[in-house]
């Protein structure tokens, strides 16, 4: 299996005296040197706004800013680049959608989450509820972390207007079974919002195949830069949306009294954009796509098999969720401890990985715990890293 970990400068260096175990790629992944030079070039070379001028930078930068848009709509096979709106992120994409749709919800409407979403795929839905009088559910997840989908299909009825779903959980790694959730509420009469965040690092995802209503993603989980991020939605529900922010770019004329609105995709791009960071995810997905996904895919999957066989070896160690399907994260508590003291003992063996509730609290509940451990790898994390993890582990079992 090729070592990728050289592409990124980031992870050759010393933390607490021990080279870098980086396992928190669920939270952030590093960045590769072709991403921060596409961020410098573009500082360097051609920094301009984009759309309003007529001199050279300024076109430079529009055409690199627009080429990341087709990048975007390549990747995650969109039928038109006016599907793809940029945003901050997941959290923006997915208030995007909770706003545009105030207007087009009624008291008694329902909107379908689970216990699974991190609290971004929960909070603005609980605030288009509260400014809409309509009523917010949450179907279950099971001992094992996977959707309990009798429940999904009890609480699904005519009345849902909106179901918001993880393709992938954060927490667990649970890979949900989309396809099916999907179809399910397209026959209820609902839109299907997905919570992508967890999924593009990990395998393609494919929304016209998918045939959900809209996607979110965040560029800084996918080996992009922070700040950029992805709404897709499909071109039919997004040219009905009112836009949600008002300012320059999203408009067509303006006097004192009224507005009109510009065409799609920019109706939703209020202000100046994030123009590097866009470049940056285009240059992120190239990066991506000229990798042997599938090999790499099967890379993980086995670092996942070993530390979760490494794990259960482990007197005192205890898995929290066996998913049915599941990506590279592994979520687990020690006896006796708190996961930030396993946490801190870990760092100061240069292995970093996440600890708490990583903002699924609704699910730590279901689950009925306070928090987890958590480690989350990477293209770039090898079987070194997985000895490095459980070694890690059983010194910290030892003092607790
Ligand atoms: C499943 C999931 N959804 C949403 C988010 C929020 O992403 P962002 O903070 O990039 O907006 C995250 C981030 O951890 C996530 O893991």
């Amino acid at each position: 299996m090729t070592s990728y970990r050289k592409d990124f400068p980031i992870l050759d260096q010393q933390v607490n005296g021990a080279p870098l175990v980086y396992l928190d790629n669920a939270a952030t992944s590093q960045k590769p040197h072709v991403v921060i030079d596409a961020l410098k070039d573009y500082y360097h070379r051609y920094n301009a706004n984009v759309h309003r001028a007529v001199h050279a930078l300024s076109d430079q930068a529009t055409v690199a800013f627009e080429h990341a848009r087709d990048r975007v709509r390549e990747f995650v096979n969109a039928g038109s680049r006016n599907e793809i709106i940029f945003t901050r992120g997941t959290t923006e994409s997915i208030n995007l959608v909770a706003n545009c749709y105030t207007g087009l919800l009624k008291p008694g409407d329902e909107i379908l989450i689970s216990h699974m979403e991190h609290h971004s795929n929960i909070v603005p839905w609980q605030m288009l509820a509260a400014r809409t009088n309509a009523v917010l559910k949450a179907c279950d997840v099971n001992s094992q972390g996977d959707i309990d989908l009798e429940s999904f299909a009890e609480l699904l009825t005519d009345k849902t207007k909106i179901v918001a779903i993880a393709h992938v959980s954060n927490a667990l790694g649970t890979v949900n079974p989309l396809q099916q959730i999907i179809e399910q509420a397209h026959e209820a009469g609902a839109v299907v919002v997905v919570d992508g965040a967890q999924a593009v690092p990990h395998f393609d995802v494919d929304v016209s195949a998918l045939d959900c209503d809209f996607y979110a993603f965040s560029g800084h989980k996918m080996y992009g830069p922070t700040g950029i991020g992805v709404l897709y939605g499909k071109e039919k529900l997004l040219d009905v949306l009112p836009p949600w922010q008002g300012g320059g770019e999203m408009i067509e004329t303006v006097s004192i009294n009224k507005s009109t609105y510009n065409t799609l995709p920019y109706k939703f791009e209020a202000g100046t954009p994030n123009i590097a960071g866009a470049i940056g995810l285009g240059a992120a997905i190239d990066y991506l796509t000229q990798l042997p996904r599938d090999e790499i895919k099967t890379s993980e999957d086995e670092l996942l098999r070993l530390t979760l066989s490494q794990l259960k070896q482990i007197d005192g160690v205890r898995l929290v969720g066996e998913p049915e399907k599941r990506i590279s994260v592994v979520s687990f508590l020690v006896d006796g401890s708190h996961p930030h003291d396993v946490g801190t003992l870990l760092d100061q063996q240069g292995i970093a990985v996440r600890t708490g509730h990583h903002c699924a609290m609704p699910l730590m509940a279901q689950l009925g715990i306070p928090g987890t451990v958590r480690a989350s790898f990477s293209l770039y994390n090898s079987p070194e890293d997985v000895d490095r993890l459980i070694a890690g582990v059983r010194k910290a079992v030892s003092f607790i």
